[in-house]
């Protein structure tokens, strides 16, 4: 019944393409946007006519999509009626330590909790997800996950493709692996965790998406637990990247492919004008990218993903050349150094544990962090807080479609990655933020730090968790 990793697909690409609805949002007297979630299971058809068991927010998989403009208040209300405790956290979002939704912040089955903060950042394509202590890889492998949309004017004065489910299209893409009675089949390989050979879109196997035909923008993460995509058209025509993790890029790049890790998200313009058009994850190429054991991690398989279909023919449209001027964050004003050795479920050596401070940070400062992946498999890097820039690559200038801001990165086995980071506006000196990799299994395993941003004058008071 699945279709087997690898192999060609043998699914016919016939249902519409699921749009994640934009979450209704209620400003109250002080201009507040109030967003209700609710967490809860449910059943889905992942593949057509089969019940699986799944977990959603306000639905029986995946979630709506948030949708805020930079310098507005948000207050999010979760009620958890899931059977266990979750948590939700803000990928991407620069907030609060206290609102951020690790580890630290469990919502029992059948309580509640209310982050409320103020987007201070970009537009950017960041999402939520749980992020329970060791139980990530499941909550999310089960279904939840959701984008969160922040919008600004610069964004909104650019020639882009902008009206959602038209031609502004939210692409979740996972994997799942189905027993036979439906169920998803949740046993961990020792390595690489959960790996799926039933790719799906947006909540479902085998979709088709109608566009109208001209320019679309396609707003895609991978929300794998594990798998890494290298994502083209089948027909290797060329798209346009034109934003990653935390905003968009100073100008369009044009790419046949482009490689998504777990947690990484990328905005790409394509071109659909003609016949129906298939997205495709390919091999990837680069073994010496990958590490001995890379294998495993499913990096040699080829999927079908989503099949494209235009209804129109429009004229063809230019993109921008320029969508925006991102400033350098200089090396040389950076206050500390900071190294992460990946290895094997650790990072310098250590697994993670919530009662331990890893180091703390100044608020208002800069920092230059070079992670380093000794292992020989794939592992991934994520900061929560701040959006980073790529100094460099094994001592190489970053790619263009990696040289804007950036929350995620995957990280190759032995070449270095540097980072430069700002950490600003929220100091506390009582709950940490996680570093850590993005590979759930990894990170359930203890692939996770964390660390304090303190104010001036402040000195480390971790709570422990009870
Ligand atoms: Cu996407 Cu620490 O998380
Ligand atoms: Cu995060
Ligand atoms: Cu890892």
């Amino acid at each position: 019944m699945a279709v087997r990793a690898g192999s060609q697909p043998t699914s016919s690409f016939d249902r519409p393409l699921p749009v994640p609805p934009l979450a209704r949002a209620v400003t109250d007297d002080a201009g507040v946007r109030h967003f209700t979630l609710t967490a809860a299971t449910g059943t889905t058809q992942i593949l057509p006519g089969v019940a699986t068991p799944t977990w959603g927010y306000n639905g029986t998989i995946l979630g709506p999509t948030l949708r805020a403009r930079r310098g507005d208040r948000v207050a999010v209300h979760l009620a958890n009626q899931l059977p266990e405790a979750t948590t939700i956290h803000w990928h991407g979002m620069h907030l609060p330590a206290r609102f951020d939704g690790g580890p630290h912040q469990p919502i029992e089955s059948a309580t509640t909790w209310d982050p409320e903060w103020t987007v201070l950042q970009p537009a950017a394509t960041l999402w939520y997800h749980p992020h329970p202590h060791g139980r990530t890889q499941k909550h999310v492998y089960r279904g939840l996950a959701g984008l969160f949309i922040v919008d600004d004017d610069q964004t909104d004065a650019l020639d882009l493709p902008a009206r959602y489910g038209v031609d502004d299209i939210p692409l979740l893409i996972q994997d799942k692996r189905l027993r036979s009675d439906g169920t998803l089949d949740e046993s961990d390989s020792e390595s690489v965790g959960l790996l799926g050979d039933v790719i799906v879109t947006n909540g479902i196997h085998g979709a088709f998406l109608t566009l109208p035909g001209g320019r679309a923008r396609l707003r895609v993460l991978n929300g794998s637990t594990a798998r890494m995509y290298n994502l083209g058209l089948a027909d290797d025509r060329e798209f346009h990247l034109v934003a990653s993790d935390g905003g968009v890029l100073q100008r369009p790049v044009p790419a046949t492919r482009v490689a998504l890790s777990p947690g990484e998200r990328v905005e790409l313009v394509v071109d659909v004008t003609d016949a129906p058009l298939m997205l495709r994850s390919f091999p990837f190429g680069d073994r010496a990218g990958l590490g001995a054991e890379a294998r495993g991690f499913g990096v040699l398989d080829s999927f079908d993903i989503l099949e494209l279909r235009p209804s129109g023919v429009p004229a063809p449209r230019q993109l921008p050349t320029a969508l925006a001027t991102i400033d350098r964050l200089d090396p040389s004003s950076a206050v500390q150094r900071r190294h992460f050795e990946l290895q094997w479920f650790e990072i310098n050596d250590a697994r993670m544990s919530t009662s331990r401070i890893d180091f703390s940070t100044t608020r208002e400062t800069i920092e230059v962090w070079t992670i380093e992946n000794t292992d020989d498999r794939p592992h991934n890097f994520h900061v929560h807080d701040v959006q980073f820039q790529i100094l460099d690559i094994d001592r190489r200038p970053p790619p263009a479609e990696l040289a804007g801001w950036k929350d995620t990165v995957y990280v190759p086995p032995g070449r270095p990655v540097r980072l430069i980071m700002r950490f600003a506006d929220y100091g506390d000196p009582t709950l940490p933020y996680m570093y850590h990799c993005h590979m759930l299994f990894h990170e359930d395993r203890g692939m996770m730090g964390q660390f304090l941003v303190l104010g001036p004058g402040q000195s480390p008071q971790p709570v422990s968790m009870t």
